[in-house]
């Protein structure tokens, strides 16, 4: 069950940013170069094929392959979920991008033992005006969220700051998956509700996690496939989500997952 005051949760020091900085740099740039190649006719396993090459050149690794443990291993290095798929699409050479698609590309590749975690959703060609409004309000919930993010602040406040985005346009709030604790591990304490669940837990400087909210066109409900990864909307309607790693400072918040130069709310 969800308490309402989470426990566990690390606060990394500097040398544990300086480690989150270069691993969301590099996330950044992997997820930039994926986007760049997002085109009709292209099929979802032409990313995960370069994502596999762009990780080798560099010696990193990426920490979707295998993930779960042996029993729901995730089979590929990145995930794709298009159209009305949530999250944890899985990438396929049968799956081809059409006109009118959005797909999200989220990425974690692992840099020096540290995880850097960021996603975003692209349209293939132009997007249907009610398809544009889903994404540019799904990042812009992902925007309102971080801004809540200083010490002091309460877990609670980043999803009710989403929900009330969302909720303005109509849209759902997927609940059934959370941003997270990140770090030497992939997912850790705490999770973070996109959606207004009451977590009274503290932000305090030196945590570090992701927000990564998922939106929907229609319900809020989603439900996972037979290959054990893969969440669609339960109405089939679309879903948009964008997700970066951020840790908490004095100050406030700075984002990992931005290229060097890059002001988020500029
Ligand atoms: N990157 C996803 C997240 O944002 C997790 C993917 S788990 C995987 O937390 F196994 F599907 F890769
Ligand atoms: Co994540
Ligand atoms: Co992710």
């Amino acid at each position: 069950m969800f308490s309402k005051v989470q426990k566990n949760i690390e606060i990394m020091n500097a040398e544990g940013f300086a480690g989150m900085r270069k691993a969301g740099r590099n996330a950044a740039s992997l997820l930039n170069h994926l986007s760049t190649m997002v085109k009709p006719g292209i099929c979802t396993q032409d990313l995960d094929d370069a994502a596999v090459a762009w990780v080798k050149e560099r010696g990193l690794i990426n920490a979707p392959l295998g993930y779960g443990g042996p029993d729901n291993a995730f089979p590929r290095s990145i995930c794709t979920s298009v159209n009305e798929v949530v999250c944890h699409g899985i990438p396929n050479k049968h799956e081809i991008l059409k006109k009118g698609d959005i797909i999200n590309i989220d990425v974690t590749p692992i840099t020096d033992g540290y995880h850097g975690d960021t996603s975003r959703t692209i349209f293939v060609g132009e997007p249907s005006d009610e398809i544009r409004k889903l994404v540019e309000t799904t990042e812009l919930c992902l925007r309102k969220g971080i801004e809540v993010v200083k010490p002091g602040a309460r877990l609670g406040d980043i999803g009710k700051a989403i929900e009330a985005c969302a909720h303005a346009r109509g849209y759902g709030v997927v609940k059934d998956f959370v941003g997270h604790g990140i770090g030497r591990r992939f997912h850790t304490p705490p999770q973070i509700a996109h959606y207004d669940n009451g977590d009274r837990t503290r932000i305090k400087a030196g945590m570090v996690f992701t927000i990564e909210p998922m939106i929907n066109l229609g319900t809020w409900e989603s439900e996972i496939l037979d290959d054990g990864w893969t969440a669609i909307t339960l109405d089939g309607k679309a879903s948009a989500q964008f997700e970066h790693t951020m840790g908490v400072t004095e100050k406030g918040v700075e984002i990992f997952t931005l290229e060097e130069g890059v002001d988020y709310f500029a």
